[in-house]
Order: C-alpha cells, then sequence, then structure tokens
C-alpha cells in the first residue's frame, strides 16, 4: 500500500515543483534512502516523507500564509515572520488531506524538516540529516558532513543544527526555538555519554 503511495506521490511532484526543486527531492530520496538502510529505519517511510518534504518549499509568503488561514493551522509568531520555515508545516498538511497519509512519523518528518524538534525520531532525523547531505549540495561543510553521516546519525544531526544556527546568525535571521530544543537535546545525549 505504502508503495502505491510512493507511485502516487513521484507521479504528482513534477508537476507541482521546479525542476531544481524536483532534483533536489531525487537526491534527499537517495540520501534518506542510503540512511534509512543504515540505521534500520523502514525504507519506504524514508521515500514517502523525502518525497513530500519540500513540497510546499516553492509556495510563495502569499500562498504559504493563505493556506495556514484557509486551513486554520496552527503557527507560532516566529514561523510567520521567518515564513519560510512554513513550507515544512504546509507540506504535512498536504501530505495527510490531499495524499491522504496518516503514518504520523511521516508527517512531523515532513513538518519537522525546516527547524528541528524535540524528541525528533530517527526518521524525523533521516530527513533533516538526508536534506542537508543529498547529491546536489554543495556548501562549505558539506563533505564532512557526509562523513559524520557514515558515523552516528546522531552526531550528523547535531553537526547540521549546528551549521544551521551558525548560519542563520552570520545573516542576521530568526532562530527558531526547535532549533535550540533540537540541538541542546542532542548535546545532552552527548554529555551523557547516550
Ligand atoms: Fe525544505
Ligand atoms: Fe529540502
Amino acid at each position: 500500500m505504502i508503495k502505491d503511495k510512493i507511485v502516487e506521490v513521484l507521479n504528482n511532484i513534477k508537476n507541482h515543483m521546479s525542476e531544481k526543486r524536483y532534483l533536489h527531492t531525487l537526491g534527499v530520496v537517495d540520501a534518506a534512502v542510503y540512511l534509512a538502510d543504515k540505521y534500520g529505519e523502514n525504507i519506504e517511510e524514508a521515500k514517502l516523507a523525502a518525497l513530500l518534504h519540500d513540497y510546499a518549499k516553492d509556495f510563495t509568503e502569499e500562498e504559504l500564509k493563505n493556506y495556514i488561514h484557509r486551513n486554520g493551522i496552527d503557527v507560532d509568531e516566529i514561523l510567520i515572520v521567518a515564513y519560510q520555515l512554513l513550507h515544512g508545516r504546509v507540506g504535512a498538511h498536504i501530505a495527510k488531506n490531499r495524499f491522504h497519509i496518516n503514518n504520523q512519523d511521516i508527517l512531523n518528518a515532513i513538518d519537522n524538516h525546516t527547524t528541528g524538534s524535540r524528541n525528533m525520531s530517527n526518521l524525523e532525523k533521516i530527513i533533516y540529516l538526508a536534506d542537508f547531505i543529498e547529491v546536489g549540495r554543495d556548501y562549505p561543510g558539506v563533505d564532512d558532513l557526509r562523513i559524520v553521516a557514515e558515523e552516528s546519525l546522531d552526531k550528523a544531526v547535531l553537526q547540521a543544527l549546528n551549521n544551521t544556527i551558525k548560519y542563520v546568525l552570520s545573516i542576521d535571521k530568526l532562530l527558531h526555538p526547535n532549533t535550540i530544543y533540537a540541538r541542546n537535546e542532542l548535546m545532552m545525549k552527548r554529555e551523557k555519554g547516550e
């Protein structure tokens, strides 16, 4: 059943995103499948979450905000100001309502890929990380992150969160608290040797 859903979504997304976004999405699918296999998570779920993670990324600010209001989606004020982050929340809503995906882990992975969150599941971590290391990505530190991703999922997600926090500070933008919660939680785990 999940295989049919993957085919349905794959056929749909090409017409709903730019060529650039589509290629990025396929890169995230490959990276997510690789990580799911490596870290013993469900490959089909990883594929489906990766396919849909950026479904709403090409929405304009107006489209994102209209979608939120029209559907009565509850969001905090930081998400309203740093509206680019909303594409995760909107993508998860579309996954549930347009594609009838009810697997909460998949929905959370789509929702939280823009910020990270507390208590991330392995699937959430995989999608978060795959987004940063897919083959089309090229930025300072990406090769190092790819190496750490081979070693430890938690270590790599922590490094990706740190990279994001440094980047957001360097461009003087709002930092979502969930990114800090996610980072501190993984730091605590590391400190405790878990
Ligand atoms: Fe995204
Ligand atoms: Fe992405």
